[in-house]
């Protein structure tokens, strides 16, 4: 069975977070999310995300694209999640492009081109706006 495994945060869930998990899903026979906490997120993006880590998690569980999930505490675990989920290929957006290929001595790192003009910093941008 081919495993792979990705990671993000999924605030404010769109349509690029949807086709990045399917596509990621159709690279193998089994997807593992890694979802930041909303500790990991602040450190990241310096803002706390708007949909609670439980709510996030809650919401990608339920897609028929993903069969397990787990919460990204921190950047420094990175390599351990993937030796413990046993994964395969290891899929990020490309905006990640090149950042991940340290992981290529345990999986594959594979980059999938981001869906254009939509990203939760986006909505927020349009929702302040209205
Ligand atoms: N992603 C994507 N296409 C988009 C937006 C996100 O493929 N239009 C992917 C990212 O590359 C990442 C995953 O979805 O692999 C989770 O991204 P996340 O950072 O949670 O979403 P963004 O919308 O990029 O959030 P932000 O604007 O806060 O950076």
């Amino acid at each position: 069975m081919k495993k792979i495994i990705t990671f993000g945060t999924f605030d404010l869930f769109h349509i690029g977070h949807l086709q990045i998990l399917k596509r990621a899903r159709a690279m193998g026979d089994y997807l593992i999310v890694g979802i930041s906490t909303d500790k990991l997120n602040f450190s990241k993006k310096q803002r706390n995300p708007i949909c609670s880590e439980q709510n996030r998690m809650d919401i990608i569980k339920e897609l028929k694209c993903v069969d397990e999930v787990f919460y990204e505490d921190a950047l420094e675990l990175k390599r351990q999640y993937i030796i413990d989920s046993k994964a395969d290929v290891l899929v990020m957006g490309d905006d990640w492009a090149g950042k991940f290929d340290e992981f290529n001595d345990i999986c594959s790192v594979q980059y999938l081109s981001r869906t254009p003009s939509i990203s939760t910093t986006a909505l927020i941008e349009i929702v302040k706006d209205i």
